[in-house]
């Protein structure tokens, strides 16, 4: 069968690298991918999609025409912006198979503030919060509550949307970028109404929780941590993620129990009461207590960049077979196999990310894939037979080990023989798994 992924990112290279390993999968298309997927393997290709939307998108029609064209039998979707745009719903309404979530059902993660009140209608655990769309109550509110303090975007923001502000300075510079007028509007949603959310803060550390939803049945991925800070030490801006490793040790055989008990299976059935049933990945980014206690801190409805890269590494199942069991509501008879080995992918960004990202940088001495190590494409291009950055996250570079020191070592090692202007990189992921417990 042919297999089109749609998207441009590390997240897409990692699932067309996965995809093609498995025997029954013929080719796999990226839509529009990048250099890893250009010429990474041959099995995998990159496709030109009309872009007849506004300011150059492709529309869902868009992709329709290219699945048809290209006699596709199962579509991925990774990002989450043509879910927004109700992809889904048009391949399924041309009788097409694909697996996601409808454009309702994206609302958990195109809508901070549906999905809020979507757990509270559920009693999913969540930090307690409030609703603005006027820039001036959001940093009265904000001056009442004090910092820290979480300030999240309404609309979708690339990963970005979220900024656990540790001072009041920070929580009003992040209500000025999602909601001022000088600010990039990245708050719009529902028509032209910006909102921001604004919710209490608790100590705690992050991990990343998904499962694949057939509807009605959930299969867990390993568990995993990302960085989403750009600098060492968790300081400096938010990014997309500057990497991540699996599994994270935070999650507990406990935690995993509680964190499906009490926010998975629970908004797996609250979406299909509400006529909004969810097939797709579903991403909870989950809170968890010095005491075990979790909190979702938000959902996403696809899989994590970079998250996935360090998961499909483990991931000893065939992927093409589970989605083919996903879209068919068979999941009750997948069990995933994983590797029991950590992996961890180091992310390199381009000069000026997260702001103003330069393009066109050449990469050096990109590595061969090796049994423990492959680099993910993401922001990289193929021009005139020169890898080239054209994005804010360059790469990924993912290494498997026996233990967490292990799989960032080798990462780093492997990550040290790649150059290009201008590249910027953490060189502390993974410390918290690393760290003696
Ligand atoms: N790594 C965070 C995200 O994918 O949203």
């Amino acid at each position: 069968m042919k297999v089109l992924v749609i998207g441009s990112g590390g997240r897409e290279h990692a699932l067309a690298w996965k995809l093609v390993q498995s025997p029954r999968v013929q080719r796999v298309l990226v839509a529009p991918g990048n250099s890893g997927t250009a010429s990474g393997h041959p099995a995998i290709e990159n496709v030109t999609v009309a872009a007849s939307g506004v300011g150059g998108t492709s529309t869902p029609a868009d992709y329709v025409a290219c699945a048809v064209l290209h006699g596709i039998g199962l579509t991925v979707v990774g990002p989450e912006a043509p879910l927004a745009d109700g992809v889904v719903d048009a391949f399924e309404a041309a009788g097409l198979r694909i697996f996601g979530p409808t454009q309702a059902a994206a609302q958990l993660e195109s809508s901070k503030a549906f999905s809020k009140a979507f757990m509270d209608r559920h009693g999913i655990p969540t930090a307690s919060h409030a609703t603005f769309t006027g820039v001036a109550e959001a940093h009265a509110h904000l001056d009442v509550v004090g910092a820290p303090i979480v300030v999240k975007a309404d609309g979708l923001a690339a990963g970005k949307g979220v900024v656990v502000a540790m001072t009041l300075t920070e929580a009003h510079a992040a209500v000025d970028a999602m909601l001022g007028s000088d600010g990039v509007h990245s708050a719009v949603n529902d028509g032209d109404v910006a909102r921001v959310v604004i919710e209490s803060f608790f100590p705690r550390e992050e991990a990343t929780f998904i499962v694949m939803s057939d509807g009605q049945h959930v299969c867990a991925l390993a568990t995993s941590q990302d960085h989403k800070r750009l600098l060492d030490g968790d300081l400096g801006p938010n990014t997309g993620g500057m990497g991540a490793y699996s599994p994270a040790p935070v999650v507990t055989p406990e935690v995993h129990a509680r964190a499906l008990r009490e926010v998975i299976l629970p908004t797996i059935r609250g979406m299909q009461a509400e006529g909004r049933v969810f097939r797709g990945f579903l991403y909870a980014g989950l809170m968890i207590q010095p005491d075990g206690g979790i909190k979702v801190l938000e959902f996403n409805t696809r899989l994590g960049d970079p998250e996935t890269q360090p998961i499909l590494m483990r991931l000893k199942s065939d992927l093409f077979e589970a989605l083919l069991a996903a879209t068919d509501g068979r999941l009750d008879q997948v069990e995933l196999q994983w590797d029991r080995r950590t992996a961890l992918g180091v992310v390199m960004a381009a000069h000026g990310y997260p702001l103003e990202v330069r393009k066109g940088d050449v990469i050096h001495a990109l590595p061969a894939e090796t049994d423990d190590a492959v680099v993910f494409h993401a922001g990289a291009a193929q021009i005139a037979g020169e890898v080239v950055t054209s994005g804010g996250r360059v790469l990924c570079v993912t290494a498997l080990a026996d233990s967490p020191r292990l799989a960032q070592a080798r990462a780093y090692e492997v990550l040290a023989g790649i150059s290009f202007d201008g590249m910027q990189f953490r060189k502390d992921i993974g410390y918290r798994a690393v760290k003696p417990r």
